[in-house]
């Protein structure tokens, strides 16, 4: 066994926040393992970052109309919080864009490249003459081959789902400039793939067939199988790590080269923070690597940053690769752009003090070997039977009663017990599943000496004993007491807040793993505990309900071809559209009306006549940007005053996206007085 632990959780993309999908599929799980590697005593180094290149960006930026580096900003921010808020312990969390990173990177590319380890191949690939760029597969849309579907992309097609590469999209399109792109000729470096064929078969399939998870050496089998191919390490983009060569102007870093080298590279800035050598980490047998990642990363993980690991020379191969399945929301795929998703920091702000009941329920349906489902109720129901009824209701009951019979000291009794035992068997069996990556396991547990205290609570009833055999009593809460300090210590890696608190209402130092497990006595006779504090509360039916509306609403404002548009008002009958009287009229005057910011008055040839209007518009508009204007009035609409004046119609206009108004004015010059139908 290694004393050292170099965990890595996947770089989440800086393009939006991360969901509970994410949580219970990489950081959960991998912070769950970290802490109990720190309370098992070894090194550990916990490193993640945001994932700050890449297509998703700078699409999102595009969208957005702004820089990629105002949206990493922007989510490396949002991400961190909700990590530090969810009590993901890492040691580092920083970001592909530090200057360290680029070194790193750039470094890592320059010695593969002195050693020879590249290959340059010309390709063809589509280039935007009018944004002189080339494109990125995702910048060019076109008719799929397979289903016809116009909006597909140059990667894929997402209507049938089909992987395709650019030159088979039927009439493609820049998304850039809206052009046909030309094909162009260009240089990148390619990583052998098919080279390290016999390594990677040597060390995974051969190597790693009995400890690794069956999806994980699954999907690595069936890419050898396949074969290998070269891949190109460096794009044509202008957002990434630039490539360290002479001639290479205009190109970037694959994203895929420069992310895994970020868990290089941050663990390089963690240990320069903290008197630490790297190299002890990545490049010294006694050192374990371990990736938490999600099933669609198995690729990058498994193969591709080995292969460029054993390029460079000097690392040391991942231990295990524990990649997670994904999790379902209410049955249905979780989805960023349908914002058909449970947003970590939403959570956090709608329950306040509550993250250890999402680390619980989201571990307890962590999609381990195969795809799972989070439902709100089930949340509720885990919530109010197992952390408030089982696990919640022990403690209460175990630090009520000692305060109430002995004042908050822990009264004697038999420290050789057979149920002592049970306190190490949790401690043993969480050891032995954590280290298998079971972390459901662990967690059931964990939950079942929660269980046994209940139950041998509600067996010894030491609020009856007490009355005539005490001592009786002062055993029974010695144990119960015993098993509480037992469920404080082991359930710091699932549930660290709570644990936190445990420890405090016991009035006892956290120890280690082997402590907790060596039938030790684990608060002593004597001691003197705090009051009881509440760890969960119920999560009651309106707040549930809250949840599934907010999710029910997203499926309705997705059915909207404009999500910002207000839902359609009651239905009316034609007579009452007759009843309206909508012409054309033109603006003659205009002036602002004093002391009146937003209004405007204006006096309108209505072609029946020559009327007043006040409108609520001089945010949008100087008096003499309306003169001359041609418009719609509603003629009909009862007169009424405003600020003293008397307005006779009302004006139509619409809201623009940046909340300005514009006129709803006739395409082609018309007569005043026209009705509109
Ligand atoms: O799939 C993703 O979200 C990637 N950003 C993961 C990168 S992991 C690594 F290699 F850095
Ligand atoms: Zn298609």
């Amino acid at each position: 066994m290694s004393e050292r632990k170099m965990i890595t959780a996947a770089l989440p993309y800086a393009n939006g926040p991360v969901h509970i999908g994410h949580l219970a599929g990489v950081y959960i799980p991998a912070d769950v393992y970290a802490r109990f590697q720190r309370r098992l005593g070894k090194e550990v180094a916990f490193i993640c970052g945001s994932d700050e290149h890449g297509i998703p960006i700078t699409i999102r930026a595009k969208k957005e109309g702004v820089t990629p580096q105002n949206i990493v900003d922007k989510y490396h921010e949002v991400i961190r919080k909700s990590f530090m808020d969810l009590g993901i312990s890492f040691d580092e969390y920083s970001r592909t864009t530090s200057k360290k990173h680029y070194e790193v990177s750039q470094d890592f590319f320059t010695t593969l490249y002195n050693k020879d380890k590249f290959t340059e191949e010309v390709s063809e690939q589509y280039f935007d003459e009018q944004a002189g760029e080339f494109l990125a597969d995702r910048y060019i849309v076109g008719t799929c081959p397979n289903c016809g579907n116009d909006g597909a992309y140059g990667d894929q097609c997402e209507k049938c789902g089909s992987t395709l590469s650019p030159s088979e999209l039927l009439k493609p399109k820049s998304m850039l400039s809206g052009n046909v792109p030309v094909l162009k000729e260009t240089k990148n470096w390619y990583l052998p793939l098919n080279e390290y064929e016999d390594f990677l078969n040597e060390w995974i399939i051969e190597g790693h067939k009995d400890d690794w998870k069956p999806n994980v050496y699954g999907q690595v089998k069936s890419w050898l199988n396949d074969g290998l191919k070269p891949r190109a390490m460096t794009r044509d983009l202008n957002w990434g790590v630039p490539v360290p060569l002479p001639d290479a102007d205009g190109k970037v870093l694959y994203v895929w080269f420069d992310a895994p080298i970020g868990y290089i590279s941050f663990t390089q800035e963690w240990a320069e923070k903290n008197g630490k050598d790297w190299k002890d980490y990545w490049q010294n047998e006694n050192s374990d690597l371990i990736h938490f990642i999600g099933k669609d990363n198995i690729v990058f993980h498994c193969i591709i940053f080995p292969a460029m690991m054993k390029a460079h020379g000097g690392y040391i191969m991942p231990t295990n690769v524990p990649a997670f399945e994904f999790l379902n929301l209410e049955n249905d795929k979780i989805s960023t752009s349908r914002n058909w998703a449970v947003w970590a920091h939403e959570y956090v702000e709608e329950f306040p003090g509550q993250q250890d009941v999402l680390r619980f329920t989201l571990l307890s349906s962590a999609p381990e070997t195969k795809d799972n489902n989070f439902t709100w109720k089930d949340f509720q129901t885990k919530n109010n039977s197992e952390l408030v009824g089982i696990f919640g209701n022990f403690i209460n009951r175990v630090a009520v009663l000692i305060h109430k019979y002995y004042g908050g000291v822990v009264p004697q009794g038999d420290v050789n017990a057979p149920e002592l035992e049970e306190i190490a068997k949790a401690a043993n069996e969480i050891e032995t599943f954590l280290e298998n990556f079971e972390f459901r396991n662990a967690l059931s547990s964990l939950m079942n000496l929660a269980r046994f205290g209940n139950q041998f609570l509600q067996t010894e009833e030491p609020w009856k004993t007490i009355k005539d055999n005490p001592e009786k009593a002062a055993h029974s809460l010695f144990i119960a007491a015993q098993i509480a300090v037992g469920l404080a210590q082991t359930s710091e890696p699932f549930m660290p807040f709570s644990s936190e608190k445990l420890l405090k209402m016991f009035n006892v130092p956290q120890i280690t793993w082997k402590e907790i497990a060596s039938d030790k006595i684990l608060i002593e006779t004597g001691h003197q505990i705090n009051t009881a504090e509440l760890l969960f509360s119920r999560v009651e039916d309106e707040t549930i309900e809250f949840q599934i509306r907010k999710l029910e609403n997203t499926k309705e404002s997705n059915k909207k071809t404009n999500p910002n548009a207000n839902p359609m008002k009651d239905e009316i009958q034609f007579d009452d559209f007759t009843k309206i009287d909508l012409r054309t009229a033109t603006i003659l005057t205009a002036e602002k009306v004093e002391k009146a910011d937003k209004l405007l008055k204006f006096t309108v040839d209505t072609g029946v006549d020559v009327r007043t209007v006040v409108s609520g518009i001089a945010e949008s508009f100087t008096p003499e940007e309306c003169i001359g204007k041609q418009v719609m009035i509603l003629l009909n609409l009862a007169p009424r005053k405003i600020r003293g004046i008397e307005s006779q119609g009302m004006l139509l206009l619409a809201t623009k996206p940046d909340g300005k108004l514009t006129f709803m004015s006739p395409e082609a010059e018309v007569d005043n007085g026209i009705e509109v139908s």
